[in-house]
């Protein structure tokens, strides 16, 4: 099973951006630690980030035929993009929104999410435990 984790915005500053959120662990760390729990699961992980909406419209789009789940922590735009909602809608391909912080307990503008609205389910608040509790879900049930 081919699984593709996609982060948006400021994810690439993990260990520098606010560690007593994030944590101290850095943005390739997250790669290794993905690409080792989707292989523990029996599964392949391909791991991206960008700070562009755009390119994770493309990115999901592109995802057609060629992936059978997407992992995603579309950062701040989870919870502002229609656009990043239309696409996982148009693309029919499972999502499984991710969160390293839990955003329902942080500021107001955070409890909503727009991905959430197309996703099968959600992982937040475990770190970069989310990430695998996510891969994993997929790996069970065979996407
Ligand atoms: C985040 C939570 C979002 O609210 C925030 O904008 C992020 C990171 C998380 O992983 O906890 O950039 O998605």
């Amino acid at each position: 099973m081919k699984i593709l984790v996609l982060n948006g915005p400021n994810l690439n500053l993990l260990g520098l951006r606010e560690p007593e959120l994030y944590g101290s662990r850095t943005y390739p760390d997250l790669v290794e630690f993905c690409r080792g729990a989707a292989s523990a699961a029996g599964a392949e992980a391909e791991v991206r980030q960008t700070n562009h909406e755009g390119v994770l419209v493309d990115w999901i789009q592109q995802a057609r035929g060629v992936f059978d789940a997407i992992v995603l922590n579309a950062a701040a735009y989870t919870h502002t993009s229609v656009a990043i909602l239309d696409a996982i809608k148009a693309v029919r391909i499972p999502v499984a929104e991710v969160h390293l912080t839990e955003p329902k307990e942080r500021e107001p503008f955070r409890r909503v999410s727009y991905v959430g609205m197309a996703a099968e389910a959600v992982f937040s608040g475990r770190g970069f435990d989310s990430y695998a509790d996510a891969i994993r879900h997929f790996a069970a049930k065979g996407a």
